[in-house]
Order: C-alpha cells, then sequence, then structure tokens
C-alpha cells in the first residue's frame, strides 16, 4: 500500500514538473517556439492586439512544403498572458472554397495586422492579399471584420488603394512632370521613381499594396502603412472612423527609398518605423526611420541592427513584422521578425528582441536569450 502511494507521489510530483516545464518564462530568438499544445507556434508575418488582458498574435498559417507560401488555411490566432505562452485560439480568418471569392485557397494572404474600434466594438483586420495563380501582380490590401477578437473574421474586399486620388505630398504639377520608365536599364531609374513614374502609372487602377501594417495611434487615428509602387515607395493613409476603409488623407513616403516590412511604434512623441530592403524571403540590413508626424516628414536614422557585419547585414537573419508594446511597462518594446524558411514554410521561425535606446534613438542587438526583467533594469 505504501509503495502505491509513494508511487502515486512520484507520478504526480513528475506530472507537476512537466507542467511547469512547458511554462516558458524566457524569449529564446530563432529557436523552435511551442504553443500551449507543444506546436511550433505557426503565425508568420505577425501583428499583435492587447485586448482585454491579453495579447492576440494573429500570423499566417503556413502549411510544409512549397506550397506552404500560399494561403491554404488562411490566418491563425493565439492568445497570451504574459508573451511567452501562447494558446493557439482557431483560424480568424479562413481561405475559401468559392471558386468566386478573391480569398479563395491557394490565393496570398501576408502580414495580417488586427485592430480593435473602440466606437464599434468590431476587430478589424487588414492584410496583404494577392490573388491566386498570379504571383505577387494583384498587389491588393484586404480587409475583415469580426464581433470576436479570436473570429472568425468575414472577408469584405481587397483592392488597389486610392484610384484617382492625389496624395497631399504630390501636387498637380508633380503629377504632370512625373516622366514614364521605359525599362530597367533606363539611366534615371530612380529619379523618376522618386518623381513619381509608377505612382502616376498606377494613378487611375489604384495604387499597388503589398507588406502593410496598422497603426493605432493615442487618439484612436488608425493609419495603414504599406509598400507600393513596386515597393519603391511607402504610403501611409487615414483610416476611416470604423476602420474598415482608407482616406483619401495619404502621403507618399521615403519615395525610391525601397522599403518594405514596416513595423511602428511611438516613444516620447516620436514615430519610429523598422523596416527592411528588397530581398524576397532572404534577409537584409534593417532600417530605421523616425518622424514627427504619421502623416509627416520621414527620415532615415539607419540601420538599428549592431553586432557582427553578419548581423548587421542580415537582421539577425530575420525582417521585422511588428513592434510590439509591453503592458503597463513605460517605454518597453518588443521587436518581431520572421525568419523566414520558404522551402518549408511552417518551420519559420520567430526573432524576439528588446528595443534598445542609446540617446532615445532604437537600437537592436542579439540576445540568445532573454526575459521581460530587462525592461526593468533599465
Ligand atoms: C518579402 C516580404 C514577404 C513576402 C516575400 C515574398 O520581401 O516581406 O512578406 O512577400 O517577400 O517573396
Amino acid at each position: 500500500m505504501i509503495k502505491k502511494i509513494t508511487h502515486l507521489f512520484l507520478l504526480l510530483g513528475l506530472l507537476s514538473c512537466e507542467k511547469d516545464n512547458s511554462m516558458s518564462t524566457s524569449f529564446n530568438p530563432g529557436k523552435l517556439w511551442l504553443d500551449t499544445d507543444g506546436e511550433h507556434i505557426n503565425a508568420h508575418g505577425g501583428g499583435f492586439l492587447f485586448y482585454d488582458n491579453k495579447y492576440y498574435w494573429f500570423g499566417e498559417h503556413k502549411i510544409s512544403g512549397k506550397e506552404g507560401n500560399k494561403a491554404m488555411v488562411g490566418v491563425r490566432v493565439y492568445s497570451s498572458k504574459d508573451l511567452y505562452n501562447w494558446k493557439n485560439e482557431g483560424v480568424a480568418l479562413q481561405v475559401s472554397n468559392d471558386l468566386n471569392s478573391k480569398l479563395i485557397k491557394g490565393c496570398i494572404i501576408e502580414r495580417p495586422k488586427v485592430i480593435y474600434n473602440k466606437k464599434t466594438k468590431k476587430f478589424v483586420m487588414w492584410f496583404h492579399h494577392e490573388l491566386k495563380d498570379q504571383g505577387y501582380k494583384a498587389a491588393l490590401t484586404g480587409v475583415a471584420v469580426s464581433d470576436n477578437v479570436t473570429g472568425p473574421y468575414n472577408y469584405i474586399d481587397s483592392f488597389r488603394i486610392h484610384p484617382g486620388i492625389l496624395p497631399q505630398n504630390f501636387s498637380e504639377d508633380d503629377f504632370h512632370t512625373a516622366e514614364m520608365i521605359e525599362n530597367r536599364e533606363d539611366q534615371n531609374w530612380k529619379e523618376k521613381v522618386v518623381k513619381g513614374a509608377f505612382f502616376v502609372r498606377d494613378f487611375e487602377g489604384g495604387q499597388m499594396s503589398r507588406d502593410m501594417t496598422l497603426y493605432v495611434d493615442d487618439n484612436e487615428m488608425a493609419y495603414h502603412i504599406t509598400a507600393s509602387e513596386e515597393n519603391q515607395t511607402l504610403l501611409i493613409s487615414k483610416l476611416s472612423d470604423d476602420y474598415l476603409s482608407l482616406t483619401n488623407e495619404y502621403i507618399r513616403v521615403l519615395p525610391g527609398e525601397r522599403n518594405e516590412a514596416p513595423a511602428i511604434f511611438k516613444k516620447d512623441r516620436k514615430y519610429f518605423m523598422f523596416s527592411s530592403g528588397l530581398t524576397g524571403w532572404k534577409p537584409n540590413p534593417g532600417k530605421l526611420a523616425v518622424s514627427d508626424d504619421m502623416m509627416g516628414d520621414w527620415r532615415f536614422i539607419g540601420n538599428p541592427c549592431r553586432g557582427t557585419e553578419e548581423e548587421k547585414n542580415t537582421t539577425f537573419w530575420s525582417q521585422s513584422t511588428f513592434v510590439i508594446p509591453v503592458e503597463g511597462k513605460k517605454d518597453a518594446f518588443i521587436f518581431a521578425a520572421d525568419r523566414w524558411r520558404p522551402e518549408n514554410p511552417i518551420d519559420g521561425r520567430y526573432v524576439w528582441l528588446p528595443v534598445k535606446f542609446d540617446n532615445n534613438i532604437p537600437y537592436l542587438d542579439w540576445m540568445d536569450f532573454w526575459d521581460q526583467s530587462f525592461f526593468s533594469k533599465k
């Protein structure tokens, strides 16, 4: 009898140990990251929302093999109270089997971002959307809405942006003086891009929208930030009050500077934007820009990464996707990035690093592992 009881205690002890071991208490950039069911988290190109005391992580659900770069499932969502341990909350936005839907299985859905509208009490998701079997040609932004944070999100539509509308920082004169680009060998290619060659080309049909993010300011004004003009120029647009559409107020940002993967945060009334260059799934040197106003003058600071040449040239083998403000902690931000595995996308890894500051300028350096006590030590 005593032996049996001892065994029972041993077993219980083991079980509780196992439970403790499965709780994460640190970030391990680039390593497999298991959810609370023990599966590697499947939410790539992620976006984060803090709502009702929990963080939500929305991202591209990838499958294994090359097909995994297409949307075969949709957007997955996870929840967490502590940013370390994530519970799978299912598919937030499902691809469609309807041949007439733009959201048909096999299209491309990337970089989903969700924001909460306090007035309408709705959750609004925007994402980069490419139509099935058209590669990256369509360059659309898509929008979906839900009454519940975890979904299901109802797909509304996908479209090119601002057809026939001039941005605030591009005049009628600019429009008429822009010169078209005949071919890639054009000697004045960059100059023509800066002066709006692609912008004017796409004016009637609407501007391209690829890598994107959203940002909600303290006054609840929300912005859609996207790589446009063949990824040469970013466009920042104000969203409507219900966040479901773009207003006509928008600007061209860093024209001709080739930014992708924008991720925005605000500190001491300055807006900072991490971004990447254009090398597809391969990593490249990160970039950092700053502005006093979302709709103002953005300027480059430089590469925010410190460390070895390789780390600086590859952004620690990753590409930015979001900056997560840590709730309840002042000036605590997490740089969240993807380490893509295009040959087997489901195995893509996540690189999360604390945003550090030097003279109020953000920078990043590598940490094999770290935890949120980092933010108390400053
Ligand atoms: C990257 C982009 C990803 C994906 C990829 C496709 O540059 O950031 O979101 O679109 O290109 O090659």
